[in-house]
């Protein structure tokens, strides 16, 4: 009876470890770039001699099959085969016999395992620039329809200064453009091909790694065979990007969620996006950016993850870094959801303009053009002008009015200072006007917007 029991602990210790050592559960995400590059490789061997042109036809045949069963979903993924390049090239060698058993001459599952990651990392960097995109040009879409819409500007959350709408959707424009351009970069930065850098040292074979690598896309090999086995900045570049964009998004959503709410009524989500309270009958709750807000700690916690499986490992390839993958399918499988709905919410909220310019008129917002008119017209030092200006802000306030629909008279009888000052302030204190006088470049007037608009549909054309 010991022994039977030993026998069965030693089979579980054995599942147990090939499920802890196994990576195939989740590296199966990168069987069409593992088939990819077989395939570059079976031809860079062929060109080379070291497979005939029946082996590699056999080889090719059989890869795509493979990936034909995979996507049929006829394909098995067992823990016995490991991960995702040993279960393609065990399933090859069953369909085509021998040549199976040539194709991993002159590589290793360093560099193979190096160079599928790295593609599907390159896809990615492509496909969310795409998604960036798409969310840009709605972005320019309402800002275009919101070029004269009043909105309160506010810094500390607390009311500031007039803006219009448009500009303030330009703001996340212009976020999410830097991060098209990180994508952008990173993908010329990463795009050099591993292949053939074999376990960590090159090969004595003769192959052609400029060849592998044009194949695939790649603009020339990787420089030093054992860097390449064990570099994952690729890998760290995309989380941070990922990262930084969910940071964006997490800061519309949040704005989204005040917006959305009694308190402010600037924007209502369409229905699909809200959703309802099980108790509480008459509510609409802002679910979705709530969870946009709120996965974007996920993606952090993968970058920290990668950033520490990473640190302290010596020279070549380790173990560890199969670590690196979980975290960035997540990251990706994260963005790319995201991206999808917030294009769909600011696609389809519902802007009440009535809601957001009645909000300006609390709070003084053109207490600051008081000011500058004193120094403009009168020049006044603007600290002067400032504590002026707080008497006009405190009359307005006894009155119970914004500064914005003070009369003339009502400004004259605030300060000394003011008794004879020109008709043409109640002018500067409207609030449309006070948007539009930022006229500097950069600055909220609706003609600066509609520049801002102008140069974004330029590049939405050539991005
Ligand atoms: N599954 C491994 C990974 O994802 C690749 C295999 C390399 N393993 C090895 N023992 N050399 O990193």
């Amino acid at each position: 009876m010991p022994n039977q029991n030993n026998q069965i602990l030693k089979n579980t210790n054995a599942q147990i470890l090939d499920e802890f050592n196994a990576s195939i559960m989740f590296d199966k995400e990168l069987y069409a770039q593992d088939i990819r590059g077989s395939i570059a490789h079976s031809q860079m061997l062929c060109k080379q001699g070291i497979l005939t042109k029946e082996e590699q036809e056999a080889i090719e045949n059989g890869l795509l099959q493979v990936k034909d069963e995979i996507e049929s979903g006829k394909f098995e993924f067992s823990l016995a085969f490991e991960d995702i390049h040993m279960a393609v090239e065990s399933r090859l060698t069953e369909i085509v016999g021998e040549p199976g058993k040539r194709l991993h001459t002159a590589r290793s599952r360093n560099d193979q395992v190096a160079t599928d990651f790295r593609l599907y990392v390159q896809d990615k960097n492509e496909s969310i620039k795409e998604q960036l995109k798409e969310l840009i040009s709605v972005f320019i879409d309402v800002a275009n329809k919101h070029t004269t819409t009043l909105i309160p500007g506010m810094t500390h959350l607390q009311h500031a200064q007039p803006l219009n709408f448009g500009y303030h959707m330009l703001a996340y424009a212009n976020m999410f453009k830097r991060d098209y351009e990180r994508f952008e970069s990173s993908y010329e930065r990463n795009n050099y091909s591993p292949l053939g850098s074999a376990a960590l040292a090159g090969t004595p074979h003769n192959i052609d790694r400029f060849l592998t690598s044009q194949t695939l896309g790649f603009i020339s090999p990787t420089a030093n065979a054992m860097d390449s086995v064990s570099d994952r900045d690729f890998a760290l570049e995309i989380l941070f990007n990922i990262s930084t964009s969910m940071m964006h998004v997490s800061r519309i959503a949040e704005e989204l969620i005040l917006w959305s709410s009694y308190e402010f009524q600037f924007v209502r989500m369409s229905d699909e996006y809200a959703t309802t309270s099980s108790i509480m009958p008459q509510k609409k709750n802002p679910d979705v950016p709530e969870l946009l807000r709120g996965k974007t700690g996920r993606v952090y916690g993968n970058l920290i993850s990668l950033f520490t499986v990473m640190k302290g490992l010596p020279l070549a390839y380790n173990k560890d870094t199969q670590e690196d993958k979980e975290g960035v399918f997540d990251s990706v499988k994260t963005i790319e959801i995201s991206l999808k709905i917030l294009t769909e919410v600011i696609k389809t909220m519902i802007v009440n303009v009535d809601k957001m310019e009645a909000a300006c008129k609390i709070g003084h917002l053109s207490a600051t053009d008081l000011a500058d008119f004193l120094v403009q017209k009168q020049n006044m030092p603007f600290r002067t002008a400032y504590y002026i200006t707080k008497d006009v802000v405190s009359k307005a306030n006894s009155l119970n009015k914004d500064i914005s629909e003070l009369s003339l008279d009502e400004i004259r009888s605030a300060n000394d200072e003011l008794k004879d000052i020109s008709e043409d302030i109640v002018m500067y204190l409207d609030l449309r006007n006070s948007m539009n006088a930022r006229n500097s470049f950069g600055g909220t007037s609706t003609i600066q917007t509609v520049e801002q608009i102008k140069v974004f549909e330029q590049w939405l054309k050539k991005a």
